[in-house]
């Protein structure tokens, strides 16, 4: 029997609709807010609002190029968190509304599993593309959390490490932000570092216990070094731009991939993947590359269009759980913070 799923995604900035069928990917369709840009951040009632304006159409569209009607969806799954409550209200609101309309199951999907699951979306462009065996360790990067995760199994996994305070995504808009790049400036960074020397400058990695990570000192040490060099030099950052986003980089990279590899060894696994909108970082996926070759590991990354929020990531946690039947009640709430999921 085929089974067709409508995922749908609105925890931040992007609204977006999916449909899978059996595992395959038939749509994502996804708008970005470029609303926020002007402001150098998300602002959650703006949010909210184009949200709300565009989750119809986006569904809409989804479904039409997928080729289905609303009555071939068996089910349909919905971010319920973490993320902003009242951009998640949006989603979770229509879900309920399809679900009733339709008589389909609902499945509410955490944000961050999504993250990791998209690994195994089968895209028809590239169907033979190999997906993480178990278990593995995910480096799940993104703009609001920095995680080791070993994934036991589709629905089960255990965080092992986390950042006690910002996140790696945010590192790199935070310090992007003071050298006055627009938001969100990770994907700015990594492209010019392309033209930067990774040595030129060098910054404090901070010293935090087991496997969990810190970036706001990081941020702040990044902060007071361009205030006292532009003290000196007025336009040292505009000088020095491509070097300065190179040193960041690598130094981001390093936190991340030290803990990483502490950890495929204390665990004695060797399947290891990267998910989250910073696995899109180019430094990255060369930085994981290397540790693959240097330490046997095989490793995946997922392909660029799913790193960033989709809703066909959350299409496929939801098939997973259709076929388990983890079905949502009616009076399920959408949570803003991963803790209350
Ligand atoms: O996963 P995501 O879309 O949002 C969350 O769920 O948080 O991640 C967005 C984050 C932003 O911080 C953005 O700057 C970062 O991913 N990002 C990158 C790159 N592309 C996106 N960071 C570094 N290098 C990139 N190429």
């Amino acid at each position: 029997m085929e089974i067709t799923i409508l995922g749908i995604e609105s925890s931040c900035d992007d609204t977006s609709a999916a449909v899978i069928r059996d595992g395959v990917l038939l749509s994502n369709v996804i708008a970005s807010q470029a609303v926020h840009a002007e402001y150098g951040g998300v602002i959650p009632e703006l949010a909210s609002r184009a949200h709300g304006q565009n989750i119809v159409p986006v569904v809409d569209a989804a479904l039409k190029r997928a080729g289905v009607t609303p009555e071939q969806v068996d089910g349909i799954a919905v971010t319920r968190g973490p993320g902003l409550l009242g951009s998640l209200l949006v989603g979770v609101s229509f879900a309920k509304g399809f679900a009733i309309a339709q008589n389909t199951p609902l499945m509410e999907v955490n944000h961050l599993q999504g993250h990791i699951l998209a690994h195994f979306v089968t895209r028809p462009d590239d169907p033979n593309k190999p997906k993480p065996k178990f278990p593995f360790l995910c480096l799940l990067v993104s703009g609001g959390n920095s995680q080791i995760v070993l994934v036991r199994d589709y629905l089960d996994m255990e965080i092992i490490g986390s950042t006690i305070d910002d996140a790696a995504g945010e590192a790199f808009d935070k310090c992007a932000k003071v050298m006055g790049l627009p938001y969100p400036g990770g994907p700015l960074i990594d492209k010019l570092a392309q033209e930067g020397d990774p040595k030129a400058f060098k910054f404090a990695k901070p010293t935090v216990g087991g496997f969990d990570y810190s970036f706001s000192g990081l941020k702040t040490s990044f902060l007071y070094f361009l205030r006292d060099h532009v003290a000196e030099e007025p336009d040292f950052i505009e000088q020095h731009k491509a070097d300065l986003c190179a040193s960041l980089q690598v130094t981001i990279i390093d936190i991340l991939m030290n803990k990483l590899i502490k950890a495929a060894k204390q665990y004695d696994i060797t399947e290891i993947a990267l998910a989250g909108g910073v696995s899109a970082n180019s430094g990255l996926r060369a930085a994981l590359a290397t540790a693959g070759e240097k330490y046997g590991w095989a490793t995946y990354v997922p392909p660029i269009n799913l790193t960033t929020d989709n809703a066909a990531m959350i299409a496929i946690t939801g098939y997973y759980k259709y076929l388990r039947e983890e079905f949502a009640g009616l009076d399920m709430a959408p949570a803003a913070r991963a803790a209350d999921l």
